[in-house]
């Protein structure tokens, strides 16, 4: 369960940030060079957001089976610093970018007026993905490294 879980969650990522990505630059390009705000870039709105909650939600399912949460919070001195990351770390930064993603998409849906709209998903969308890339343990993070990619 614990190697299935980690393997999604590490999958799951490249889904998350191809869809934020995705959106910023619909969005950009929305109120640079302004249009209507289609169906397409509400279902883009949309499904950025769920994807990043379903991440959430394979993320909550590994903190309860991951060894080195466990570790963290089973021992008075923690001296590991890989376990403070994803004990403490990855889920503040991870919980922080996702309520900013709900607040952003939220909000766009509610504005009136396409430039309204696409300015402000761009806004929280991009004060997100700085978040979450520096969250993410990627093989170059000077915080914890893990591989790019792990096969199930
Ligand atoms: C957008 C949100 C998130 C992204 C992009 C993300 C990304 C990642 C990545 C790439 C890894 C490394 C996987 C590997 O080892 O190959 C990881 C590990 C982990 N993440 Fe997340 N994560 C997110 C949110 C969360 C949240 C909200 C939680 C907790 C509630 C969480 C808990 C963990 C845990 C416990 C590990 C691994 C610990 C271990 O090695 O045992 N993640 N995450």
């Amino acid at each position: 369960m614990y190697s299935f879980l980690l393997s999604l969650h590490s999958v799951f990522r490249w889904l998350v940030v191809l869809s934020l990505f995705t959106a910023i630059i619909r969005s950009f390009t929305g109120f640079t060079s302004p249009r209507p705000f289609g169906r397409l870039d509400n279902a883009i709105r949309h499904w950025t957001a769920t994807i990043a909650h379903i991440q959430l939600m394979i993320g909550i399912l590994l903190y309860t089976q991951s060894p080195l949460v466990s570790y963290y919070f089973g021992t008075d001195e923690p001296d590991n610093p890989e376990a403070f990351f994803f004990s403490i770390l990855h889920l503040v930064l991870m919980s922080t970018a996702l309520v900013i993603i709900t607040i952003g998409s939220a909000k766009a849906k509610r504005k009136k007026g396409a430039y309204a709209k696409f300015k402000t998903l761009f806004l929280w969308f991009v004060i997100a993905l700085v978040l979450i890339f520096a969250a993410v343990p990627w093989p170059f993070s000077p915080l914890a490294q893990r591989p790019f990619l792990r096969s199930f």
